[in-house]
């Protein structure tokens, strides 16, 4: 019996954690790993390679995944399962680990069809997976964030400016809240919660009277404008819609409304690169651990997900659900200390 592993979707710092845990616990049963090369791609184009535990040292601390990863889809660029029975047989492929974001768990669901087994692992800095707690990737991209904000602050400060600050986290407002609060940031705007313009404006404009005359503004990439999201560039293989652009028009809003200097840093990809920390490299090991034991019994259907400081196993489908949005309640406590 072989296991597959495979990446797919954006990648997140934590991934290679997750490949170094499923090679070192599957080949300490004696079986074989089949590393697939950029996600759903590799197993299209029969692009694999053998995973032995020796392939695997040392790059629990490296950001990326040595596997590669892409946005490809054999039920969009291929003929589905028929794409991929080729190097799943040539292989011996009769498990797959599937590591990704709920597009790319959304397209291991729909192998099984064809006999595959699948046990997937979420990933994604968005943290917006439905079924668990937390995914790794989440926390590394706060502290990027986090470190950025308390950058911008200074010199935000030292030229009296608003800074307004674009993080990633697709449709949610996960990276935006968490690190808007520990970063100390006056204002938070997510896509989960209303806001007005004129009322932030006001809102800085006393700040500044008081003395305190700089800000910081972070934004969420997914936070609608006044027509929906401020800007779509087309959307990507999963379907998932290309976002952003809503900073340049809260800076350059905030700007006209306040008189303040206002200027935009869009953290982009910055959020998904590097080392994963020590949280993270925690996590993804856990997951890793866990979906290799999962899959060596012989299970499909299933995610691990985080339930409080368990891995448990939870039905894949509920991962492909509607996205876990940022619960309320967490932008409140960031609420209270707003500008
Ligand atoms: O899902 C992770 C993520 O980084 C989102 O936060 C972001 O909107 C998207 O991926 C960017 O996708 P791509 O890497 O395809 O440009």
């Amino acid at each position: 019996m072989a296991i597959g592993v495979l990446t797919a979707g954006g990648d997140c710092p934590g991934l290679n954690a997750a490949i170094r845990a499923v090679v070192t616990r599957v080949t300490a049963e004696g079986e074989a790993v089949v590393g697939i090369e950029n996600g759903w791609d590799g197993l299209m184009s029969g692009t694999t390679r053998p995973l032995t535990r020796d392939d695997v040292r040392g790059i629990l601390v490296r950001g990326g995944t040595i596997l590669g990863t892409s946005r490809r889809d054999p039920y969009v660029h291929g003929e589905g399962y028929e794409s991929v029975r080729a190097a799943i047989e040539a292989n011996a492929i009769e498990s797959l680990v599937v590591i990704g974001g709920d597009g790319s768990l959304r397209t291991a669901v729909q192998l099984q069809d064809g006999g595959l087994r699948i046990v997937g692992v979420p990933k994604t800095i968005d943290n917006d997976i439905a079924g668990t707690d937390v995914s790794f990737g989440f926390h590394t991209a706060v502290q990027i964030v986090t470190d950025a904000l308390d950058r911008l602050t200074t010199t935000a400060e030292s030229h009296n400016r608003v800074m307004v600050v674009e993080v990633m986290g697709r449709t949610a407002g996960w990276i935006a809240a968490y690190a808007g609060l520990a970063g100390g940031a006056e204002i938070v705007l997510v896509p989960e919660v209303r806001y007005d313009l004129d009322e932030v404006a006001a809102r800085l404009n006393r700040r500044h009277a008081a003395g305190h005359d700089y800000s910081v503004v972070v934004v969420a990439e997914g936070t609608p404008g006044p027509a929906g999201n401020v800007s779509s560039r087309g959307v990507d293989a999963f379907g998932f819609d290309r976002i952003g652009g809503i900073g340049q028009y809260v800076s350059s809003e905030l700007e006209r409304l306040t008189g303040f200097e206002s200027r935009l840093t869009t953290l982009g990809y910055l959020q998904r690169g590097g080392t994963p920390n020590a949280f993270d490299r925690v996590l993804a090991t856990r997951m890793g651990l866990a979906a290799a034991e999962l899959a060596l019994e012989g299970a499909s259907g299933v995610m691990v997900g985080v339930r409080g400081d368990e891995i448990v196993p939870v039905d894949l489908g509920e991962a492909c659900g509607e996205p876990r949005l940022l619960d309320e309640r967490r932008f409140a406590e960031a609420a209270w200390f707003f500008a």
